[in-house]
Formats: C-alpha cells, structure tokens, sequence
C-alpha cells in the first residue's frame, strides 16, 4: 500500500549525497560517514552534543558572494545598480553579522534585538535597514541614533514617529515606503489582488499623499517603494507583478521629487527536497531585471536602483540540523490497508529547533549521517520529543531500514528559519549553532543549559540566592 506522497521517490541510493540539497562542503567520507568542511558528524556529536545546527561557512560565504553578484549583475545589465541586504530574520548571531559586514553587503533587521546584533557585529549603521510593522519608540530612537541607513516605514502613525524623533535627534532619516502590493507569492504561482489580506505596508491609493507628507518633513529622505511577495517563491512573474505596481505609482511619484529606489524585498526559493527545483539566482534576478527594465520604459522613468533582501537563499542551503536517532516505532496505518507501516523514528530535538513543518507543513529531507547502510529503504516519519502529536520534523522521506537508536541523523537546508525560530517548548535548551570553515569548526552560539532555563524565573533565582554557598552560611 502506497502511504508516501507522490513527489517522494524512493532513493537509488541512500547513501548518496546530493549536492542540490545538502551543503558545498559536506561529503560522505570513505568510511561511510557525513563530514562536514572534513569534520566528521561523530566527532562533531561527541564535541557538541545534539541537536547541533553546523554552519558551511565558506558555502555561506561563496553563497553570498554569488547572490550579491547575480542580483548586481542583473541589475548592472539593465543600466542600473543593486543594493543587497541580507534578511537577518533568517539567522543572525554577531558572527554571522561580521560575515556580512566582511562580505560589504547590507544587513535588513526587523527589531530592536536584530539591530543590537547587527551592530556588535560590526556592520557599517548606513548599510542596516530597520523593518518591522509595530517597530516601538524605543527601537525607532535606537535606529536612527545609530545612523541606520534606512527604515521602512510601514504605517502612517510611524511616518509621524520616525519624524518627531530624527527631528528631536537633530538627524536626516533616509526612509523607504513598505506597499501593500497585493501580490503574494509561493513558489509556482502569485496571487494578485486589489490588496492582500495581510498586516504589512500600506495600502496603494495612500501612498502619493504619505510621500508627500514624508518629502514635507526636514527630517526625513525619502529613497523609494518596498514591497515583499512573500517567501520560497521560484518564479519571477510575482516580482515583476509587484515592480509593475509599484513603479505605477513611482512614475506619479517623479512628477514631484526624487524617487531614487526600488525595494523588491526577498523571498527566493531554496531546495528542501529533491521534489524541489528552484531556479539559479542568476536567472530569476536577470527575469526581474529585464521585467523591471520593460515596465520603466513603457512608463517613460529611468530605470532606479533595485533593492533586494535575500534570507532563505543566501543561508538556507548551508545548514543542516544533526540529532540522535532515539526510539524508532513501526505503526500499522489499518486505514490504509493491510501491511501499512510507517517508520516512526523520534530524534532528540523536534518543533522547538524546527517549527517549519509545524509552522507551514514544510517538507525536509533526513539522511543517515554517522555510517552509510546497504540496507533497503524504510518510509520514515522524523519526529521529536514534545508533547505534540504535530511535532515532526520530516513528515516523509527514506531513511535505511536498519536504522537504529544511537546513530546520527542529519536534516538538510535548515540554516535559515531554524535557530532563529527556536524555542524553550516543554523546556527543552535551546541547541548550540558551530560554524565550519578551513576544516576547522567554531562555537558561534553556545547551546542552552538548563541554569539558562531559569534565568528568568524569579522563584527560582530568589531560591537560588538564598541558599548557602559551599554548604557554609
Ligand atoms: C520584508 C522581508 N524581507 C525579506 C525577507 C526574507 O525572505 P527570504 O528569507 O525568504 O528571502 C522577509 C521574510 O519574511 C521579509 O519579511
């Protein structure tokens, strides 16, 4: 009986490793097992502890160069230039701030948090952009006593606050306007619409009047438009629908004043399992371009600066989540007819360090990572240790039938939306993130302990004070 979904084949070889899913630098050694930049996942186990979230940093460094190129590239093609910032919200420590600032790409945060990381890392304030829709006083003051180089603005009562502040700091704030595009985007299609049903931006019949009120203010600079379709998208037409849209009302918007650029947002897909093709950076920003291109010279504008906040693509493919195989189940499906089984194979983390499938029913792929198995191949369910029934973390995929509790197992693609996501659920710690590079691995987020735990629960830090130290009064 048939219980795999029908985009899931079953492996040739599970012991391959297939270089559109998994990280530049992960091989599987002689020996049979994964290493990662010439580390072995034991190793790194035994080092670490799991569940551990490993970094390629040189593949996060090669992917961020060829974005950056490929978006500037596209852009340079069609007379322009591009402006890229790396979304934080994908995964942001101050390492990995560092490596943004090392790379000369721009930095988009979306609080007050991500901004204070962004800074310890070192990234020049002109090349951070603040994003958010409730953004408060506190962060606005901090963003614009810091020098960001742009906030977006994503409601009107926030165009009045981040005016009041520059204006009480004695600062010019450069400022971009988030619309409410009406496209939204996923993969293969876009939807579009008079406006999207969603909290961000503005609506697109306001956006003349608040222009003018932001090019009205001493304190503000007004840079341009900013629209973001959404997330995993492997198509351009949904960009271009929404660089229409926008430059429809940039072309309005030139009557009066400068509008120097155009913010596409992020949103480019990244391959999670094999049933996933997405396109090269190469070509879907080239299609941007060349759509972007078409539009201004029906409409008659120049072609403006394009800007772009790739996440997912940039550290996405350069992660993967280790953990430890634990219990493994075998349970009959009787709804699905005689001889249905499915492989239940719990790990030692779950939807604390991976809410995407919970989230959004996102698919990964698992591979056995601590040896290699001639073993055939067994329908798996990955799942994790919480108390909920809907805490999986590879809803179906092909893990060796012999697989077995002690051996490592390794998730692909979870360097984005992973960590950043994370949480203490049933009071699980939180896993440590080591970065790889030259062959050498680095702590760059130490794992939670359970004194972290209690960090912030009064009782127990008030019980904690009040016993005697060493046994002594
Ligand atoms: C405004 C904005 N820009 C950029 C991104 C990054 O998207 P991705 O990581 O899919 O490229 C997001 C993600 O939610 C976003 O909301």
């Amino acid at each position: 009986m048939a219980i795999s979904p029908e985009w899931l084949k079953k492996p040739k070889d599970l012991n391959h490793v297939d270089a559109a899913l998994w990280p530049a630098n992960l091989h599987r050694s002689s020996h049979g097992e994964f290493e990662i930049g010439g580390i072995g996942v034991t190793d790194l186990g035994a080092q670490f502890g799991t569940p551990l979230y490993v970094i390629d940093q040189d593949d996060f460094f090669a992917r961020a160069t060829r974005v950056k190129n490929a978006l500037s590239a596209a852009a340079e093609s069609i007379g322009t230039s591009a402006k890229v910032y790396y979304a934080g919200k994908a995964l942001l420590t101050t390492e990995v701030a560092s490596w943004i600032a090392e790379l000369g790409l721009n930095l988009d945060v979306a609080s007050g948090g991500e901004l204070a990381a962004a800074l310890a890392g070192g990234v020049e304030p002109a090349r951070i952009g603040l994003h958010g829709n409730n953004k408060s006083l506190s962060e606005i003051g901090r963003a614009v006593a810091a020098g960001v180089g742009a906030i977006v603005i994503d409601s009107e009562i926030e165009l009045e606050r981040i005016a009041s502040t520059a204006q009480a700091q004695g600062r010019v704030q450069p400022v971009r306007l988030r619309v409410n595009a009406g496209v939204h985007a996923h993969t293969h299609e876009f939807l579009a619409t008079a406006r999207e049903d969603q909290k961000f931006g503005l609506a697109r019949a306001d956006v003349p009047r608040l222009v003018e009120r932001i090019r009205a203010e001493k304190h503000l600079k007004f840079l341009g438009l900013h629209s973001h379709i959404g997330s995993q998208i492997f198509e351009a037409a949904g960009f271009i629908e929404a660089a229409k849209r926008l430059l429809a009302i940039q072309a309005e918007l030139l009557k009066f004043g400068d509008v120097t650029e155009l913010n596409l947002g992020g949103g480019f897909g990244i391959n999670y399992t094999t049933a996933d093709e997405a396109p090269d950076i190469e070509s879907i920003a080239l299609k941007i371009a060349e759509g972007v291109a078409a539009e201004c010279a029906q409409l008659g504008i120049e072609v403006p600066v394009l800007a772009f906040e790739p996440g997912r693509i940039i550290v996405g493919p350069t992660g993967v989540t280790l953990y430890t195989v634990g219990t493994i189940k075998d349970v009959a499906l009787s709804e699905e007819g005689a001889g249905a089984v499915r492989k239940y194979v719990s790990i030692d983390g779950g939807m604390s360090d991976n809410a995407r499938p919970s989230l959004y029913d996102a698919a990964y792929t698992v591979r056995l990572a601590s040896r290699s198995s001639s073993a055939a191949p067994a329908l798996v369910r990955v799942v994790g240790k919480h108390c909920e029934s809907g805490d999986i973390v590879v809803r179906d995929d092909y893990l060796p039938a012999d697989i077995s509790n002690n051996d490592i197992v390794a998730v692909a693609a979870t360097g984005a939306y992973c960590s950043s996501l994370s949480s203490n659920y049933n009071m699980l710690t939180r896993p440590p993130v080591v970065a790889i590079s030259q062959g050498q691995a680095r702590l760059i987020v130490r794992g939670e302990t359970e004194a972290d735990l209690f960090a912030r629960d009064v009782r127990y830090q008030e019980l904690l004070n009040s016993q005697p130290l060493n046994g002594k009064d």
